[in-house]
Order: C-alpha cells, then sequence, then structure tokens
C-alpha cells in the first residue's frame, strides 16, 4: 500500500518553497522514477498546463516545471512533432537522446489506468520532414536522435490495426489489386506501399498539407488522395469497381487453387460467374481447385478468432500425440491481433526430435485426421532445406521448410462448446490451415517470416539488403560484409542484428 498522500488544500501556502525550479513538489510521492516529464505550455494555456501537472503529480508521475537535462518526456498538446521540435530548438537546450515526444493523450490515459501506459504509435509526435537527400530546416540533420520520422521501410514504422486512414488505403488497395491483375508490377506495389506507409499513421490525413514528407506517396497516390479529400472518394476507384475484368477476375481468384492464370483463361473464354465456370463440362479442374468449388461457400466467410482458437487446440492435439515437446505456436493474421483471416496458420517446432522424427511429424499428422475423417484437401510439400546454402535475393521467394495447405473440417461444437452450433444441416465448417515444420534452431526466422504482413516481410528484407548489406529470409541470416551466419534465438535478437527496434506482432500489420 502507498502512504496517504498529503494533499494541502492551499498548496501554496503551506508547501516549503521548492529548492530548485525543476523539483517536482515535495508533497507528492514519486511513484514512477524511470520518467522525467515536461509539459509544453504551447498552445495549451498555462491554466490547463498547471491543472495537468498537479494531477499527474498526485497520481505519482514526476513533472518538472522546467525543461532539463533530466527530462526523458515531453507533453504537448494540440502540437505536431515538427512544431514541439521548433520550440526545442528555440531553447537552445542540449536535446537529450532519450527525449520522446508524447501527445497529452498519452498521459491522460495513464492518469486514468494509475500508471504509464505502453507509448505507441497513436501517442508518439511525428516530425515530418522529407526522405529526401537536402537537409531543410527541421530535417534529418537537426533532429534530436529520438524524434521520429516516418521511414520509408515498413519495418521501422509500428503499424498496429488502428488505422484512420481506412478512406484512403481501400481505394489504394483497390487499386492495387486492379494493377496486380493487368499485371503492372510497379504500379501495384506503390500503391501497397502507400497503403502500408498510411495505415502506421497516428493522424487522419484531412488536407494535402498532412501529406507533406511522408514518404512513398508519388505523383499519382496524391492524385487520388487529393481526389478523395475533395470529393469524398476517388473516380479511378470507382471505375475499377465497375470494371468488368477487376469484378470477373476478383470473383475467380476468391476460389481457392485460382490464380492470376486461370482467371485470364476463363475471362478471355468468356466466363463471367462461377456457376457457369463449375457447370461447365470442358473445363479441367485441378485437385486444388476442384476443393476450392467443393467448399467455396465456407472457405469465402473467413475464419474467426474463436474458429482459429479451436483448430489450435486440433492442431496441438495430433502433433504432441506424436511429438509431445514440439512446440505449435499460432503465426499469421491472428499472431498479428487480426480477428479475422482467411486460413490459420501454425508453425510446429521440436527440440528433442531427429531429423527423421521431425520428417515424419506432418505426414503422420495429416494420416490422423483423414482416419478421422477431418481432412478435406491436403497439399503437403517436401523440404528442400538442403539443396539452398544461402538465403535468397528474392523479397518474395518461397521457403524450403516442409509445410502443407489444407482443408480441415472443423465441427462446430469444438468452437465456443457448441453453443452456436443449434443450426440445422452442416454440423463442421471447412478452414484453410497451413502447417509448417522448422529445425528448432530456425525457428525465429521461421517464426518472424511467417508472422507477416506480407508488405512487413518485403520490406524487412529489402531493408536488410539496402541498409545492413545483409540478406534475410525465413531461414537465416547472412551478413555480407563479415561473410558469417548471424545466429538468433528469438525474433529480438533478429531485430537486434539488422540495428531495427524492436517490434511485437500486432505492430507488424503494415
Ligand atoms: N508466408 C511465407 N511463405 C508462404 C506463404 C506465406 O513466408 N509460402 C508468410 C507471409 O509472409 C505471410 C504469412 O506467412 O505474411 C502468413 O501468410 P498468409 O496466411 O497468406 O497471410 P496472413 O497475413 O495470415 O493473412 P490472412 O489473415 O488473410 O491469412
Ligand atoms: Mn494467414
Ligand atoms: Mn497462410
Amino acid at each position: 500500500m502507498d502512504p496517504p498522500q498529503t494533499v494541502p488544500s492551499s498548496p501554496r501556502k503551506k508547501r516549503p518553497r521548492q529548492v530548485g525550479a525543476s523539483m517536482a513538489s515535495p508533497a507528492h510521492n514519486i511513484k514512477f522514477r524511470e520518467l522525467v516529464l515536461f509539459i509544453l505550455e504551447k498552445k495549451m494555456g498555462t491554466t490547463r498546463r498547471t491543472f495537468l501537472m498537479e494531477l499527474a503529480r498526485r497520481k505519482g508521475f514526476r513533472v518538472e516545471n522546467e525543461l532539463s537535462d533530466s527530462v526523458t518526456h515531453i507533453v504537448a498538446e494540440n502540437n505536431s512533432g515538427s512544431e514541439v521540435l521548433e520550440w526545442l530548438q528555440a531553447q537552445k537546450i542540449r536535446a537529450s537522446s532519450q527525449l520522446t515526444l508524447l501527445d497529452v493523450s498519452w498521459l491522460i490515459e495513464s492518469m486514468g489506468a494509475g500508471k504509464p501506459v505502453e507509448m505507441t504509435g497513436k501517442h508518439q509526435l511525428v516530425v515530418r520532414t522529407d526522405c529526401s537527400a537536402s537537409p531543410s530546416p527541421g530535417s534529418q540533420n537537426t533532429l534530436p536522435p529520438a524524434v521520429k520520422k516516418i521511414s520509408q521501410y515498413a519495418c521501422q514504422r509500428r503499424t498496429t490495426l488502428n488505422n484512420c486512414n481506412h478512406i484512403f488505403t481501400d481505394a489504394f488497395e483497390v487499386l492495387a489489386e486492379n494493377y496486380e491483375f493487368r499485371e503492372n508490377e510497379t504500379f501495384c506495389l506503390a500503391f501497397m506501399r502507400a497503403a502500408s506507409v498510411l495505415k502506421s499513421l497516428p493522424f487522419t490525413i484531412i488536407s494535402m498539407k498532412d501529406t507533406e514528407g511522408i514518404p512513398c506517396l508519388g505523383d499519382k497516390v496524391k492524385c487520388v488522395i487529393e481526389e478523395i479529400i475533395e470529393d469524398g472518394e476517388s473516380s479511378e476507384v470507382k471505375a475499377v469497381l465497375n470494371d468488368e475484368r477487376y469484378q470477373s477476375f476478383k470473383l475467380f481468384t476468391s476460389v481457392f487453387g485460382v490464380g492470376l492464370k486461370t482467371s485470364e483463361r476463363w475471362f478471355r473464354m468468356g466466363f463471367r460467374s462461377l456457376s457457369k465456370i463449375r457447370s461447365d463440362k470442358t473445363l479441367k479442374f485441378t485437385r486444388m481447385q476442384k476443393a476450392g468449388f467443393l467448399y467455396y461457400e465456407d472457405l469465402v466467410s473467413c475464419v474467426t478468432r474463436a474458429e482459429a482458437e479451436a483448430v489450435g487446440v486440433l492442431v496441438k492435439e495430433a502433433v504432441q500425440a506424436f511429438l509431445p515437446d514440439a512446440f505449435v505456436t499460432m503465426t499469421g493474421g491472428f499472431r498479428r491481433g487480426k480477428k479475422m483471416g482467411h486460413d490459420v496458420d501454425f508453425l510446429i517446432t521440436s527440440p528433442g526430435s531427429t531429423d527423421d522424427e521431425e520428417q515424419q511429424l506432418l505426414p503422420k499428422v495429416v494420416n490422423l485426421w483423414e482416419r478421422e475423417g477431418l481432412l478435406l484437401y491436403c497439399d503437403l510439400v517436401e523440404s528442400t532445406l538442403e539443396k539452398s546454402k544461402l538465403p535468397s535475393r528474392n523479397v518474395d521467394a518461397l521457403d524450403h521448410f516442409q509445410k502443407c495447405f489444407l482443408i480441415l473440417k472443423l465441427h462446430h461444437q469444438r468452437v465456443d462448446s457448441g453453443m452456436s452450433s443449434q443450426q440445422e444441416g452442416k454440423t463442421w465448417k471447412a478452414i484453410r490451415v497451413d502447417l509448417v515444420m522448422c529445425p528448432y534452431e530456425l525457428r525465429a526466422f521461421a517464426l518472424l517470416g511467417w508472422t507477416g504482413s506480407r508488405q512487413f516481410e518485403r520490406d524487412l528484407r529489402r531493408y536488410a539488403t539496402h541498409e545492413r548489406k545483409m540478406i534475410l529470409d525465413n531461414h537465416a541470416l547472412y551478413d555480407k560484409t563479415k561473410r558469417i551466419f548471424l545466429k538468433a534465438e528469438s525474433e529480438e535478437e533478429i531485430f537486434a542484428h539488422l540495428g531495427l527496434d524492436y517490434l511485437e506482432p500486432w505492430e507488424r500489420n503494415a
């Protein structure tokens, strides 16, 4: 228990005169010693500042009256990062490398929680600087090191699922997809990168001025932003959504096993609906596509978290029946905190097993499910790990682990104990499941690679190559300068090897 706090009703008279101007009031106990706050008066006003300082101190925060070298965090209201920075520079104080600029929302949430809450992207004040070479006031060269500028690499941006620029990113994703369908890689990538960078912003773009200094926004992208700001929608997006080719490709690729090539063929043949394709006697389907059509409704309805957890139990039971010491980790979108997914991904690894036991595990698991009547589709891909020595240069390369792409029968009763399974007829749902088996010593690389997002992974590899002269893939990290493989037991160690601040899985939703 904390000792009762004495809060004098008339603090000015009773409180002893402070020795140093920057000392916190001795009337309050400091509970959180590692933080030294300074609240900026600019744009906040004296009254509100005094009120917040008093309140914060009562809650156990150390708040300085004046800016000094001991300050670790600056809290500001209605100021952008650049504005705080400008003010800081005018104070002629040597900015400490620990200095972090926070929005007042962090302080308010922290006081509400009775302790400092985690500082996430939405609390951090962003300094908008251009990534281009010429240094201008407030650009890279004059920034105190702790002030964040927006990186062109997703692995240097914290991207949670709180996207406050949906209106723009949804539009970009439609355009990127359309360019993908038309095999225009350059524009596809441009719109994917633009969507990714906007997802990381702690603020909503409301005017073109807000886009200044944000990387990855080319002219084409900016035109779309401008139109959406002005008209609430983009004419280009509208046209794409009404485009026959786009609509058909979107529909065809929604079938498991149907990619761009097949869609192209069906479109050229004049098909526009799935029912016509399904009932056509002349078309040949792959085993994958047959399964895709057979379980179409279930597979397009997406997997909920409750279903994913239930599949997790199923996988763990089967895996540990054969290798009791095996670890089963849910990866992919669900590990990043998503509430829905198109499949459920798992990484399996076992510290004590031999190569043979390792190789036999997935076939055994799949066999068990087959005997239990749970296996609706299975594509087992054997490991090709031996054959490759170096990590791949191709940032989108597939990995060499043994894996299987499955469709499993998940009985409703295994989800939330059958609460919602009272409907008639079918008592199960078909679920797409990916299982990956990796050698224990490579688990950190495999986990990082299979957690995604795809854009995050692409940028991580691009960053390793261009900024660190290293090659990263799902199995290894190779330092080209030192000519050695860098070992890692955890994702944190891989980030550290790359000189990156660690990002939690839920901050990788780039
Ligand atoms: N991945 C990979 N190699 C593959 C397939 C996937 O490395 N052959 C990685 C990708 O980096 C991806 C992650 O595994 O980020 C999960 O892939 P996927 O299930 O396709 O995407 P999710 O992010 O899980 O999205 P969803 O919720 O739609 O499943
Ligand atoms: Mn997934
Ligand atoms: Mn997957």
